[in-house]
């Protein structure tokens, strides 16, 4: 393959299109301050899933769907005996998301095949562009629920028995949004993949404040998250003594100011965070009967995150008091470095379209995580203003979301047109069989 620039893909880029899937997209589950409630398998993750089919069918790409509910829209490549690369995030978003967090890498891959369609080249390999199930964990906990079951980290039944706070299960949640995807056929869980590459919003200040463009992402900061269940039992407010109440509340709430007190670094790199925190019954004159309350536990040292995780069960423990306490670890995901040959594709197609860029680790996770371990995985950051996300204020121009666009564009025709995609891929010759014409 030349890099004639005359052909070369990503020059098809059209960056008014792409802010225009972004905004149909955003219309999906919007809030009131701009920003996206559209929580996995919801009715709304459902409407974005069949708008991306659709959009998909207009484009001639062939959509499937797995066990766990992974979307996928496939350019057929020349060659049926290759893996497909992969290229994708989530449409799934927190409670007051943003705009962008993991629609951006979705609709980046529909952008970069819309002009590696455009640009006239066949690839050898297909290209699946995907949108994992459940990414963020806010409905169904832990998240990236649709990447772990693909990469065998996590098994389909369990995953499927999970449910929400309502008690729906994954399982028929799922069955709900299948009813809207009725025409999209089957795919197997077990389907191979030759590369994975995803496109995100940086999360964090560091591209914005330093005037770049890409970051090529080094890794992802490893990640151990719980569920907290605090037993006590419900008196009245009134009449019941101190010394007869087993207060769950008093109880949680100690046990979040020692594990706060212990989790606490100098440095500011632990990042400790209790997001939910449920008290039942929840009325004023009862005494709290139960609390069910969440940690997210991140550093990218795998050893502190090792040891600084193995504190959670006794601290929690110590500090129950007259109650019960009951401490479950939900995902224990260590830090993870991506290999230098997808850095490197990455890094030099940036350069090739005289991108501003830096190597850039992840604080946030991604589906990315789970991809890794199954096959070359690298990842793309475009600037957040402000580093202001998992919030409605969430922000990237069109022009930096056109720019990760191009160069995942780059990136995904080079890894389909390789005869094979290892990680010492780039000593590899690229594919005569892979046209740009
Ligand atoms: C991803 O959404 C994360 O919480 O890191
Ligand atoms: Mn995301
Ligand atoms: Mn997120």
């Amino acid at each position: 393959m030349s890099a004639n620039t005359t052909t070369r893909a990503s020059t098809f880029v059209d960056e008014k299109r792409l802010a225009g899937r972004l905004a149909a997209m955003a219309r999906i589950g919007a809030t009131e301050k701009g920003g996206v409630n559209r929580q996995a398998l919801s009715k709304e993750d459902a409407e974005a899933q069949r708008q991306l089919v659709d959009w998909g069918n207009s484009l001639g790409l062939k959509p499937s769907v797995d066990a766990i509910g992974n979307l996928f829209l496939r350019l057929e490549g020349t060659d049926p005996s290759a893996a497909p690369v992969l290229s994708g995030s989530h449409l799934d978003s927190q409670p007051t998301g943003g705009r962008f967090d993991g629609v951006y890498g979705v609709l980046a891959a529909f952008e970069a095949v819309e002009a590696i369609i455009a640009s006239g080249a066949r690839p050898r390999a297909s290209i699946d562009i995907v949108a994992w199930m459940n990414e963020e964990g806010s409905r169904f906990a832990p998240g990236m629920m649709g990447s772990a079951v693909f990469a065998g980290a996590r098994e389909l039944d369990t995953v499927l028995a999970v449910a929400d706070a309502t008690g729906v299960t994954v399982e028929k949640a799922l069955a709900d949004v299948r009813e809207s995807l009725r025409d999209v056929p089957e795919r197997w869980l077990g389907e191979r993949a030759a590369a994975y590459v995803e496109a995100h919003i940086e999360q964090g200040p560091q591209l914005e404040k330093e005037g770049l463009t890409i970051g090529v992402v080094t890794g992802i900061q490893g990640k151990r998250t719980f569920k907290v269940r605090v037993d006590g039992e419900a008196a009245h407010a009134g009449t019941s003594t101190r010394a007869e109440r087993k207060d769950a509340l008093l109880a949680a709430i100690a046990m979040v100011r020692a594990l706060a007190d212990a989790l606490h670094d100098a440095e500011d790199i632990v990042k400790f965070t209790v997001g939910r925190f449920d008290v039942k019954p929840s009325a004023p004159s009862v005494v709290p009967s139960s609390v069910d309350f969440s940690i997210d536990l991140r550093h990218p040292d795998s050893q502190v995150l090792q040891a600084l995780g193995d504190k959670v069960r006794p601290l929690c423990e110590a500090h129950a008091g007259v109650c019960a306490v009951q401490v479950t670890e939900l995902s224990t995901a260590m830090s993870l470095e991506f290999p230098a040959s997808l850095r490197g594709l990455i890094r030099d197609a940036a350069a090739r379209l005289d991108l501003p860029h830096r190597d850039i680790l992840s604080t946030a996770g991604h589906d990315a995580r789970y991809l890794h371990p199954v096959c070359p995985t690298g990842m793309i950051f475009v600037p957040s203003h402000l580093g202001l996300t998992h919030c409605e204020a969430e922000f990237t121009s069109s022009a930096d979301l056109a720019a990760g666009a191009r160069v995942l564009a780059e990136v995904l025709i080079e890894l389909a047109c390789r005869q094979a995609v290892t990680n010492t891929m780039r000593s590899l010759p690229l594919s005569s069989q892979c046209s740009l014409d």
